[in-house]
């Protein structure tokens, strides 16, 4: 009898939790975990860098044909390597996040890293998240979920993190700019984010991460 190889496939908003649980999922179940928001914005932060024009998507998937991007497993959840660079920290500032959406609209581009997210994926076990991991990625995922949480939540969640992280924002601007990314990702003509039909809906407004968790692991069997 084959083994066999499990997809779970996670798609929703930002921060609605799924990197969180997809990561703690991943370590529980012993699988390998694929935080495809890490790849858009990788590829940001090299267009950012080498100041490429950010609305040219010709020059934005030729630079990223000439990026190596490596995904390691660490026990803080993921590091990222590009080019031989561990960008880990500095892919989450504040000008990265509000930069990917012109990565994630560029079809070219998008081709190359759904390219490459099924190549990391290879033929084992995976736990991924991301806005189009269901529905584009891998829709043949084995258990599909898409993980929701009300702006308002998403926003606190955003805020207390940010906080501990001692940073000091204004909380009225987050939620404008959750709502912003949240129609940017639902509006773009290609990989928009939208419920798989065969994705199972979870609203985390209301559920702790354990909760969260106990529930994939009910649906997955595991
Ligand atoms: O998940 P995270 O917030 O790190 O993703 C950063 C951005 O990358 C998202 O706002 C989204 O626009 C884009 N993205 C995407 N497709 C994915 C994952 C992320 O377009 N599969």
């Amino acid at each position: 009898m084959p083994n066999i190889i499990y997809v779970i496939a996670i798609d929703g908003p930002a921060g609605a939790g799924k990197s969180t649980v997809a990561k703690r999922l991943a370590a529980e179940l012993g699988f390998a975990f694929l935080d495809t928001g890490a790849m858009y914005r990788a590829i940001t932060l090299k267009a950012m860098r080498e100041q490429i024009n950010l609305e040219d998507e010709d020059a934005l998937a030729a630079l990223a044909k000439r990026t190596i991007l490596d995904l390691k497993a660490v026990s803080a959840g993921v590091m990222v390597v590009m080019d031989g660079q561990d960008v880990s920290k500095d892919i989450r500032t504040l000008d990265v996040t509000n930069n990917t959406f012109y990565i994630a609209r560029a079809g070219q581009v998008r081709e190359i890293l759904v390219e490459w997210q099924r190549q990391i994926a290879g033929r084992r076990s995976i736990v991924a998240e991301g806005r189009d991991v269901t529905t584009v990625v891998f829709p043949s995922a084995t258990h599909k979920f898409y993980m929701d949480a009300s702006v308002e939540e998403r926003t606190q969640r955003r805020y207390k993190e940010l906080k501990e992280k001692g940073q000091d924002v204004d909380i009225n601007k987050l939620r404008l700019e959750i709502e912003e990314r949240d129609q940017k990702d639902f509006t773009r003509k290609v990989g928009p984010l939208k419920q798989a039909p065969d994705a199972v809906y979870i609203d985390s407004s209301r559920l702790t991460i354990d909760e969260v968790i106990e529930t994939l692991r009910r649906y997955i069997g595991l």
